[in-house]
């Protein structure tokens, strides 16, 4: 089945699946068309400035208000949201792809918390996730009340069966599921791997562009938001919510994806990372990476995001006279990173596609010793051609604090550190 989408950033959408069931002229009328019940869904507070506000209004079989009450739910235990106080170790860290599982694990019961800051009582901060699950979510339904979500998958597709409408997703692919939209993780492969970041703060949004004008990095026409699509389903199924970092689950005798039709700013959609007008410098030097910056969330302090979502993808390098991989650099922003396919030019190997690694704030990083070598000695009058790769960055203002987890993990490299080790001292006092 090939899905359709609204395309657009943002926009208000509206969409039926059957017609003339999204009323015109009033978002409550007094009575639905279809006998639909009407709900409004807010993602912003009411007062919000129009650029910020987020809502949306559903007409839906049944209201979400019902469901069984909520007890305390525990499978979703990898899944965390304390990431406690105390010291952080400055070590650069990197991961290996952690393995799908072999016992039967769903997307919930498949998402390994790595780290995060901040937290649902602050409105601030992220938790970074990774998952590998071998099986679709059977009659379970989540939402998240912390968080909005954003997917990468590495290996596998999605299909998420959202309140709002279908999206299908793979690799290479990214989405967004808004704070408190109901959804099903399906695995159209069989198996899937991949990281999830949970943004606790003020939503993603795409960056402002200054001098680079109207165009360029993430467009938003390539964006896509799905139609309105329902199921009319009875059965015995449990909503599970996750909310102030706790698990939650209700039983439910429908499928809360009843959602006949939509309109609103509040609403799932998904980017494909190969459609990124990539820039750079056609000069000399290498910029900030600012400039692959896909989405951001903002902070309350300007021009310092509590989350920005930059990738690495193909690209042409052709500054002269130029170390062109990343340089060395200490930064006040910490940087969790990960791999979606190929390879990374900063590292000759080590860090694999489904891998993962951390540098926090003022650790200092960069290339490694071979690919030191290599770029300090290149022909630069030649551009350089970076081809088959997609790394990404989660990039945060506040310390990523991995978690214990992350830190016992039978994946993390303990000779990370070894790359730099063998960095030669080239300095010369009597030669310029
Ligand atoms: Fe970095």
């Amino acid at each position: 089945m090939e899905l359709q989408y609204q395309t657009g950033f943002g926009n208000e959408c509206a969409t039926e699946a059957l017609p003339g069931a999204l009323p015109l002229g009033r978002n409550s009328p007094q009575q639905c068309p279809y006998g639909l019940y009407a709900e409004q869904l807010s993602g912003t507070a009411f007062t919000a400035p129009r650029v910020e506000n987020r809502r949306s209004w559903l007409y839906r079989i049944r209201p979400g208000a019902q469901h069984k009450p909520f007890e305390a739910f525990d499978g979703a235990a990898g899944w965390q949201s304390a990431f406690g106080h105390g010291p952080v170790t400055p070590n650069q860290l990197r991961w290996s792809p952690m393995p799908i599982p072999a016992a039967p694990t769903d997307f919930l019961e498949g998402v390994k918390t790595w780290g995060g800051n901040g937290g649902p009582d602050e409105q601030g901060g992220v938790g970074i996730h990774l998952y590998a699950a071998n099986r679709s979510m059977q009659g379970r339904y989540f939402y998240n009340a912390d968080g909005e979500l954003m997917l990468v998958p590495q290996e596998g597709r999605l299909r998420l069966a959202t309140e709002l409408g279908l999206i299908d997703l793979e690799p290479l692919e990214i989405a967004v599921i808004p704070r408190g939209v109901r959804f099903r993780v399906e695995l159209l492969d069989g198996a899937a791997r991949g990281y999830m970041l949970e943004n606790f703060g003020a939503a993603l949004r795409l960056p402002e562009l200054g001098p680079i004008g109207s165009n360029c990095l993430a467009n938003a026409r390539d964006f896509k938001t799905p139609v309105a699509w329902y199921e009319d389903v009875d059965g015995d199924f449990e909503l599970i919510a996750k909310f102030t970092g706790g698990f939650w689950r209700a039983s439910i005798d429908h499928s809360p994806l009843n959602v006949v039709a939509w309109h609103g700013t509040h609403a799932p959609y998904k980017y494909d990372l190969r459609n990124f007008n990539t820039i750079g410098s056609i000069s000399y030097d290498h910029p900030d990476p600012s400039i692959f910056t896909v989405l951001t969330a903002p902070s309350d302090t300007p021009g310092t995001a509590n989350m920005d979502f930059a990738i690495f993808p193909p690209r042409i390098l052709a500054m002269e006279n130029t170390f062109r991989p990343p340089w060395f650099h200490r930064n006040i922003a910490s940087e969790f990173m990960g791999l979606i396919q190929g390879v990374y030019d900063a590292k000759a190997d080590g860090f694999a596609p489904g891998g993962a690694s951390l540098h926090n704030c003022m650790s200092g990083h960069g290339p490694d010793a071979d690919t030191f070598e290599k770029a300090s000695h290149a022909d630069t009058s030649k551009a350089h051609y970076i081809r088959d790769t997609m790394a990404f960055m989660f990039e945060t203002r506040r310390v990523i604090r991995p978690t214990e987890q992350a830190l016992a993990s039978v994946e993390l490299q303990g000779d990370y550190y070894r790359c730099w080790q063998g960095i030669a001292k080239h300095f010369d006092p009597k030669k310029a």
